[in-house]
């Protein structure tokens, strides 16, 4: 294979990534996106086997290649055909995980054997750039590995480890601790660039691996999501960072492509929940949240009513708008909201569904888990598109969520101040599904469970939908 070919193969697959992330931006077009991604991640696999077969002179070291993509590739297909969706953050935290392993993996290889990847001839010494670029790479790579490891605990929550619960880990001189090791880490790549020492190489990695943990252990709470994605952008980063001493340009262009969508996803997910990108970095404020009491411990009271009774209220009303949360994704509703929804639809009831950009535990959870239920899109609405239309609306149906319709967020002082919420307190009835008065997410109590017009119908959401159906039928 000429260079010519594998150059233009690495084209194509960047514009098969490049149209995947466009496709990926709206339910009815992320099949196609998924496509487009599979193809291009194919023909950049393909074309990086024939240029080893090529840059090798023989077929030596395929063999390698061969086994990782069946060993890699078996185990990622058995994953992803077997998680659960609501396991699907801490997945995602795992691949992220061995992604900045591996850009550590391949930088040592490079750092130690130059010339079997073309950066110098035998017994060469590594050029300065190239020097930097390793060592930048391994070292956001061993933040990303050790990072993500800590965010796949916390979101995972079963380790009896207190570093892996999702409570946040703070103490004195945490801030001082990471910019010292962020400071040392600059040093000794100074040090590899200077001298290319082997010994400055493993430190930086070394402060990677530490610095993974110190940054992490105090993000908890409802930070967790904007955490995840940015540490996929920096898994990006750290690929980009050793396409460029590869000299590959389909790692750097497939690397920047993660690394920037991350950072966008992270910075989208920031103004959702108005946080400031450098406030969940810092860490520590989502354990606010977390750590609050829900409700002081104090009993209160709340009307409840059956799934008989919502069905009643909901039959009669005009405007239905249905918010679900992880609840919903817990309880796997999303079949028989459908169902609740086509009938309610069918009685001459105009029902949409609200969804908040942080609802449920990953990015775009529950436009998921909707289009799995093959809910027609036009029904379904993003935050900004609905929440004028609560007031208007008759009833407000909460499917199995919480923080992200809790009114706590308007009040000054609470943990999650100035987080944008689905305004579904305006609704003239707010109809709430959930199994007990436990807390979100967030740890908090919220308010709106105890207004007057809001009822209550307690059990797992699958049943009391499909009874809510039952009764409207
Ligand atoms: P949450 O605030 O987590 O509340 C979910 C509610 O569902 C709980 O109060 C729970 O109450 C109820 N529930 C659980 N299982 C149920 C079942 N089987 N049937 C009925 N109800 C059930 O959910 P949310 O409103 O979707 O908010 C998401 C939160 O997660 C936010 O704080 C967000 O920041 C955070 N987060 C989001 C992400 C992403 S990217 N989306 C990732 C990580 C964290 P009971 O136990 O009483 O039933």
């Amino acid at each position: 294979m000429s260079m010519n070919l594998v150059t233009l193969l690495y084209l194509i697959a960047s514009v098969c990534f490049i149209q995947s992330l466009k496709g990926l931006s709206h339910p009815t077009t992320s099949i196609r996106g998924n496509v487009f991604g599979m193809t291009g991640m194919a023909i950049a696999a393909f074309t990086t086997a024939a240029l080893i077969v090529k840059l090798a002179g023989s077929a030596t070291g395929l063999g390698w290649v061969l086994l990782g993509l069946v060993v890699g590739g078996g185990f990622g297909a058995w994953k992803a055909k077997t998680v659960e969706m609501t396991k699907m953050p801490e997945l995602v935290a795992f691949f992220h995980s061995m992604i900045g392993l591996a850009a550590v993996a391949i930088a040592a290889a490079a750092a130690y054997e130059p010339w079997a990847f073309q950066i110098t001839a035998k017994g060469g010494a590594i050029p300065g750039g190239n020097r930097i670029e390793l060592a930048l790479g391994a070292f956001i790579g061993a933040v990303t590995f050790t990072g993500s490891v800590i965010a796949w605990g916390k979101l995972s929550g079963k380790s009896k480890f207190r570093l892996f619960q999702g409570a946040p880990v703070v103490f004195k001189g945490q801030h001082a601790l990471n910019a010292v090791l962020g400071l040392a880490a600059a040093f000794f790549v100074f040090g590899f660039w200077h001298s290319q020492s082997q010994m400055d190489f493993w430190i930086v990695i070394a402060l990677g691996l530490v610095l993974g943990v110190t940054l992490i252990i105090p993000i908890g709470g409802a930070d967790m999501p904007v955490v995840v994605s940015m540490l996929n952008s920096y898994s990006g980063w750290a690929a980009a960072g050793i396409g460029f001493s590869l000299n590959n340009s389909m790692l750097i262009i497939a690397g920047s492509l993660v690394g920037s969508s991350g950072a966008i996803l992270s910075y989208i997910m920031c103004k959702a929940m108005n946080r400031s990108f450098f406030n969940v970095i810092l860490g520590g404020f989502g354990g606010d949240a977390a750590t609050a009491a829900s409700g002081g411990g104090v009993q209160r009271n709340v009307k409840s009513g059956s799934a008989d009774d919502a069905a009643f209220v909901m039959g009669n009303a005009e405007t239905v708008i249905i918010v679900p949360g992880y609840g919903l994704a817990v309880a796997r509703a999303q079949h028989a909201v459908k169902e609740l929804a086509a009938k309610l639809t069918e009685k001459g009831v105009t029902v949409k569904y609200a969804i908040h950009p942080v609802a449920g535990r990953m990015p775009g959870h529950m436009n998921v888990l909707l289009a799995e239920a093959e809910v027609p899109y036009d029904q379904v609405f993003e935050m900004e598109d609905i929440n004028a239309e609560f007031a208007q609306a008759d009833v407000a149906i909460i499917l199995g969520a919480n923080d992200v319709v809790n009114p706590a967020a308007h009040v000054k002082g609470s943990p999650i101040y100035g987080m944008p919420i689905l305004e579904a307190y305006k609704a003239k009835t707010i109809i709430v599904n959930k199994r007990s008065m436990a807390a979100g997410y967030a740890g908090l109590d919220n308010e709106l469970f105890y207004m007057d017009k809001t009822m209550m119908v307690f059990g797992d959401a699958k049943k009391v939908v499909e009874d809510m159906l039952k009764a409207v039928e």
